[in-house]
């Protein structure tokens, strides 16, 4: 998949691009067939939310399950990724599921991921993104991203350790600066089905509200960076913050079909 000028000039002016329905739905269910089975996994890469036994978010899964492992080398994922970053040679700097879940997932308060990209692991600039894909609907009742447009272009922001608000720590922005920033660029919410893809920058400041909902809204996300931006800092796990600098090489396109394939003949 390659992107259009137009596309990657609309990325450059919103600090995002969306693609409803990427992926087709038999290569969807080939990754949430395995996502239970992840979920109930007893190890320091799957958290819970705070006071809760409810998943918040698996790490590193694509050492642990064959379809994330394909997932997170999928061409159509880091080839736009290539592009928008200027480089062919990009690696992992994070792969996670967040989920969302139904009743108890909790907020992702409004921050910057490059603020803690830059604070916790040293990286040099931002010149890394994300790539969230969803696993399931995501609709206006059930936690979707936020995202203020145009705001990556403010550069990185001062924010504050938050380490209370949830069970994950994250570099946050006030209230007021979040005030101002609405006023200038509205907020948006991009709501699509499961396989829709959600490409942004990694200064453009987001946030999620909870799930009262019974409908979890699992998002897997690729932080792609270019490997001549490496981060400096090892200070949080390598689970969280990965340290193989190595370029990613993709896989085929029909990676998840050939595995739907396989489980569908055994
Ligand atoms: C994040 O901002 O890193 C996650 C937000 C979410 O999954 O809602
Ligand atoms: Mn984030």
């Amino acid at each position: 998949m390659e992107l259009t000028p137009a596309q990657i000039a609309q990325f450059e002016k919103d600090g995002y691009l969306f693609f409803p329905s990427l992926f087709a739905p038999e290569e969807i269910a080939v990754l949430n067939a395995d996502v239970p089975r992840l979920f109930a996994l007893d190890r320091p890469e799957v958290i819970k939310e705070k006071g809760t036994d409810a998943v918040r978010s698996a790490f590193y899964v694509q050492s642990y399950s064959e379809p994330f492992r394909r997932l997170s080398l999928h061409p159509r994922l880091i080839g736009p990724g290539a592009q928008v970053l200027g480089s062919d040679r990009l690696y992992l700097h994070q792969f996670k599921i967040n989920a969302k879940a139904a009743f108890d997932g909790a907020v992702w308060q409004w921050h910057q991921d490059y603020a803690t990209w830059a604070e916790d692991d040293d990286m040099p600039e931002a010149r890394a993104m994300n790539v969230a894909v969803f696993l399931a609907d995501a609709n206006e009742f059930n936690g979707p991203l936020m995202f203020i447009p145009g705001s990556h272009r403010r550069g990185k922001l001062q924010a504050g350790h938050d380490t209370t608000t949830t069970s994950y720590p994250l570099w946050t922005i006030d209230n007021a600066t979040i005030t101002r920033l609405v006023d200038e660029g509205g907020i948006v919410a991009p709501k699509g089905p499961a396989g829709s893809v959600l490409m942004f920058h990694g200064n453009i400041v987001h946030a999620s509200g909870s799930n009262l909902t019974p409908w979890s809204r699992w998002i897997v996300y690729l932080s792609l960076n270019r490997c001549d931006n490496a981060i400096r800092r090892f200070k949080r796990p390598n689970w969280i913050a990965h340290r193989d600098f190595t370029p990613l090489e993709a896989l085929g396109d029909d990676c998840l079909r050939q595995l739907a394939r396989q489980s569908a003949a055994e």
